[in-house]
C-alpha cells in the first residue's frame, strides 16, 4: 500500500491504522523530515518526494511494486488548501496537487493494476468536492475536479477489476485546519473530527466497495439537497456566507476582488 502526504494529518493517521491492521507500506511526502518521523513510529518504508511531479510519482510506484510486488491499495491523499480565491498562482499550484497529482498516479499504477485485473485507488477529496468550501474557490473547484477524476476513473475501469473510491471528509483537526484562516477555520471547526476518525472511516470503506466515504455523515444529506434543490441550496450557502462576513468582518487574507478599504 502507498499513501501520500503520510507525514501529517489524515495521511499520517491512515498509516497508523493500515499499519496496526498489518498493511505493508510505503510513505511518500514532500516533508522528508515528517514522512521519516511517521515511517519510523511505524515500522513502514517512505520515499519523500513531491506529487505534483509525474517522475517522482514514478518512483513511488516502481518503489512500491519492487519492495512489495504489487500495490493493492493507492491513496493519493496529498493536498493543499492555500489561502486567494482570484489569485490564479494559488489555481495554479491547487490544481497540481489536488488534481494533477491523481492523473500522474493513475498513469504510473494503471499498467500493471489492468495487466493483473485489480487494484484499489483511494483519493482523498474532501466535502469541498462535493459540496464547496465558502472562502475558497481554488480549494472547492480543485476538490471538485478530483471528484469528477475519481468518478471517471470508477466508471471507466470498474469492470478490469480496479475499485476507486473516494474520501469527503468536512473539517478535520489537522495542521491544514491550524493553518486556516479565520473564517475557513470556523467552518472547518464546526463539527470537526479527528484525522483518527477519519483513518476509522477509510478502514470500515476500504472493506466495502461504496465509492463515497462520508466520515461526516450529514455530508451525504446535504449533497443530496444540492442535488435536488440547488437554488434552495445555493441561497443557504449564500446565507452562511453572509454569516461568515458578520463573524469575521476582517478576513486574515482579504479577497483580491474587493478593493481596500471598500465596505463589505
Ligand atoms: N483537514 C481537513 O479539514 C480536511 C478536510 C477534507 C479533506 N482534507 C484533505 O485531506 C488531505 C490531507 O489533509 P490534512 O488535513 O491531513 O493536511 P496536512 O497539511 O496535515 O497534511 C498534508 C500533507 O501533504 C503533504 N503534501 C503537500 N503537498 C505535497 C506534494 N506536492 N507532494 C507530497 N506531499 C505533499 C504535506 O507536506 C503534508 O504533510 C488533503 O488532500 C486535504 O485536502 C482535509
Amino acid at each position: 500500500m502507498v499513501i501520500t502526504g503520510a507525514g501529517s494529518g489524515i495521511g499520517a493517521a491512515m498509516a497508523e491504522a493500515l499499519a496496526g491492521r498489518g498493511a505493508r507500506l510505503l510513505l511518500n511526502d514532500l516533508d522528508s523530515a515528517a514522512v521519516a518521523a511517521v515511517a519510523g513510529r511505524i515500522g513502514a518504508e517512505y520515499l519523500a518526494g513531491d506529487v505534483t511531479n509525474p517522475a517522482d510519482v514514478g518512483r513511488l510506484v516502481d518503489a512500491a511494486t519492487a519492495s512489495m510486488g504489487g500495490i493493492d491499495l493507492f491513496c493519493a491523499n496529498a493536498g493543499v488548501a492555500l489561502p486567494g480565491s482570484l489569485d490564479p498562482d494559488v489555481f495554479e499550484t491547487s490544481w497540481h496537487v489536488n488534481v494533477m497529482s491523481h492523473v500522474h498516479a493513475a498513469r504510473a499504477l494503471l499498467p500493471g493494476w489492468l495487466a493483473a485485473g485489480r487494484g484499489r485507488f483511494l483519493a482523498t477529496v474532501s466535502a469541498a468536492g462535493l459540496l464547496t468550501m465558502p472562502g475558497n474557490a481554488p480549494y472547492s473547484v480543485t476538490k471538485h475536479a478530483a471528484l469528477g477524476f475519481a468518478e471517471w476513473l470508477r466508471i471507466t475501469y470498474a469492470h478490469r477489476g480496479i475499485t476507486v473510491q473516494a474520501l469527503c471528509p468536512q473539517g478535520v483537526r489537522t495542521p491544514m485546519l491550524e493553518r486556516a484562516d479565520p473564517r475557513s477555520a470556523a467552518v472547518l471547526t464546526e463539527g470537526s473530527i479527528t484525522a483518527e476518525d477519519v483513518a476509522t472511516a477509510v478502514l470500515t470503506g476500504l472493506a466495502g466497495n461504496e465509492f463515497l466515504i462520508l466520515p461526516h455523515p450529514e455530508v451525504g444529506g446535504r449533497a443530496a439537497r444540492r442535488g435536488t434543490d440547488r437554488d434552495g441550496w445555493l441561497a443557504a450557502m449564500n446565507r452562511a456566507q453572509q454569516r461568515l462576513e458578520a463573524a469575521f468582518p476582517d478576513p486574515a487574507v482579504p479577497d483580491p476582488a474587493v478593493p481596500e478599504g471598500s465596505a463589505r
